[in-house]
């Protein structure tokens, strides 16, 4: 098997008393589509976040293509290759969705404080941003101020940042919750079309959509993997079913 492309080793992350992930250890290699799932309070969230970088692990570390990245700061290990899909809160509300991914693209090239002064002298750049909103089905709305568009076209913008960075890895934490019914079909076309050897990993909990999507599982339950294999494999898994009995 070719080199992983993220690998957690033994993490272990402690509040106090309190053991929230024990001994993950997790390889995802180019083209993985990974689902983590677990019972609330499994502690699914705090692995992403020590695999992203917002929370420091106890102890273990986290590789990037082979480098130990357990000490880089988040904007550090975006640069390696890793995105995860922005908070709603992070987007610009008055800014037009175009101009937001064209920000991101400035920012990957390493462009940011010419921003303003010098947007129309990177043609390719701003043809780059109109591929990536046609891709995601929101050409027709490139002009619009992001406040405008509806809940599930927003989260549609969050993905777009997120793939303007051309991401190896990207972790997705529930990307479908407060999504309305009828705009879930386009988040689903989005998540189907993402580039082939983009390895990705999603945090949710429509189990419909991670048989769907996933086609490899992970299970987390009190804080440790249980289960990784295959969607048929963890169906059938008791160890699974016992896990989220009383749910
Ligand atoms: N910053 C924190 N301080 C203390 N406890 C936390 C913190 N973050 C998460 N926890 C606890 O860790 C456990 C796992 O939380 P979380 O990772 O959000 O689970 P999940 O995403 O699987 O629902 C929960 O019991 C939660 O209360
Ligand atoms: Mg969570």
């Amino acid at each position: 098997m070719s080199r992983p492309v993220l690998e957690t080793r033994t993490l272990d992350k402690r509040y106090g008393g309190l053991h929230v992930t024990r001994q993950v250890s997790l390889q995802m290699q180019a083209g993985d589509r990974l689902a983590l799932i677990g019972p609330n309070g499994a502690g699914k969230t705090t692995l992403v976040n020590q695999i992203s970088g917002t929370v420091t692990p106890t102890s273990g570390s986290v590789w990037l293509a082979g480098e130990d990245v357990t000490r880089r700061t988040q904007a550090q290990r975006v640069r390696a290759g890793l995105a995860r899909t922005f908070q709603i809160t992070t987007l610009a509300p008055h800014l037009p969705v175009q101009r937001q991914v064209e920000l991101a693209l400035f920012e990957r090239e390493g462009l940011t404080g010419a921003f303003w002064r010098s947007i129309d002298a990177y043609p390719a750049l701003a043809a780059e941003a109109r591929g990536l909103l046609g891709q995601l089905g929101l050409g027709a709305h490139a002009g619009w101020p992001t406040e405008r568009l509806a809940y599930g076209e927003q989260r549609l913008v969050e993905l777009a940042l997120a793939l303007a960075l051309r991401p190896r890895v990207l972790l997705l934490d529930e990307p479908m919750a407060g999504v309305p019914q009828g705009e879930g079909a386009r988040l689903l076309a989005a998540l189907d079309a993402l580039p082939p050897a983009l390895a990705v990993l999603i945090i949710e909990h429509d189990m419909g959509l991670v048989f769907r999507f996933a086609r490899r599982i992970v299970v987390l339950a009190e804080g440790a993997v249980i289960a990784d294999g295959t969607p048929d494999e963890i169906r059938g898994d008791p160890r699974v079913r016992a896990a989220y009995l009383g749910q």
